[in-house]
């Protein structure tokens, strides 16, 4: 029998109240597990309760926390996978960073709920099981971080939270989902191709405070003052432009004009499609194209970027890769 660790971060998968109303974080993952007795079958089970947060609450220190609890884990003979639980709200942020930064090819299965453990129909246990059958296989090694959730398989740089109220909430967009999940069974369909966990760059890299970076929304009329005053307060920047991350002229003088140390990523509000280098809102090249990331996605790439003190053509290529 494979052995699991179940890494616990609160979330509403450990919420209390009814699907209106309630608090995330309350409840022992062990009071879940108990509704699940097959999960014994599936594996021998070790509880580590990291934090019992509501997922809005994880902060960077989370991050990296995990990512040592996750190290230690993978150099440990003792465990064959982790399965991580979360809240969904910053899901993705969390699953983005650690599959840039995991050095480790174990298995590492994400996942959460949308319904309170306390709810009727609470979907938190089916997930946790379907979570804890792919940490078990070896399809899941050497995958990079993965998240399972409505019976569907995510990979943890693609994951996008798409709706606010149903259980199933995450999609991966014009991507496509890995594969899915019937109780135990494992059915995989696709690989990711970028690079991730063991293959990063940032894998073996030492962080200790990551630089700080924002992200400047874009929307008619947006005020470039701000745009401005971001440039000067952090270290990177990264914008969230509409259609294929463009802006407005007055945003496009801030940028241009700009002679600061800050770097720029252009990324797009929108869901689907991509942000190639442009040579009308960008003719001086002052940005990084983010591709397929989201903003918040955007965000996590360029702080390990510049905690590597990497220059313009080294942000580019990490845009390319990752
Ligand atoms: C949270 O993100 O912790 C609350 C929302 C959720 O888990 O669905």
């Amino acid at each position: 029998m494979k052995n699991i660790v179940i890494i616990a971060t609160g979330g509403t998968i450990a919420g209390s109240g009814i699907a209106s109303s309630y608090k995330a974080g309350q409840i022992d993952v062990n009071e879940i597990l108990a509704t699940i007795p097959r999960i014994n079958e599936l594996a021998s089970i070790r509880l580590i309760d990291f934090c019992q947060k509501d997922s809005n609450d994880i902060t960077e220190k989370d991050w990296l926390g995990l990512r040592s609890l996750c190290y230690a884990l993978g150099c440990d003979k003792e465990v064959d996978g982790i399965v991580i639980t979360h809240g969904t709200d910053s899901f993705e942020e969390t699953a983005y960073f650690l599959n840039l930064t995991l050095d480790i090819d174990k298995p590492v299965v994400m996942t959460g709920a949308m319904r309170p453990a306390t709810a009727t129909s609470a979907d938190g246990p089916m997930n946790l099981y379907e979570a804890v059958a792919l940490a078990c296989r070896p399809k899941a090694k050497g995958a990079g971080v993965l998240a399972v959730f409505a019976d569907t398989i995510y990979s943890g740089r693609d994951i996008t939270k798409t709706n606010s109220l149903k259980t199933n909430a995450f999609d991966m967009g014009d991507v496509g989902m890995l594969g899915y999940m019937r109780d135990d069974k494992v059915y995989m369909q696709n690989l990711p191709y970028r690079l991730h966990t063991y293959q990063s760059e940032f894998a073996r890299a030492e962080f200790d405070v990551l630089p700080e970076a924002g992200i400047y929304y874009v929307h008619t009329d947006c005020d470039p003052q701000l745009l401005a005053w971001m440039l000067d307060r952090y270290d990177g920047v990264v914008i969230a432009g509409s259609g294929s991350g463009n802006y407005p002229k007055a945003i496009q003088e801030v940028i241009e004009n700009y002679e600061g140390r800050a770097k720029i990523v252009r990324a797009s509000r929108l869901l689907e499609g991509s942000v190639f280098e442009s040579d009308v809102f960008d003719p001086l090249h002052k940005t990084i194209p983010a591709y397929r990331l989201s903003p918040h996605k955007a965000r996590i790439l360029l702080m390990l970027a510049l905690a590597q003190g990497y220059e313009q053509a080294d942000l580019d290529r990490v845009f390319e890769l990752y």
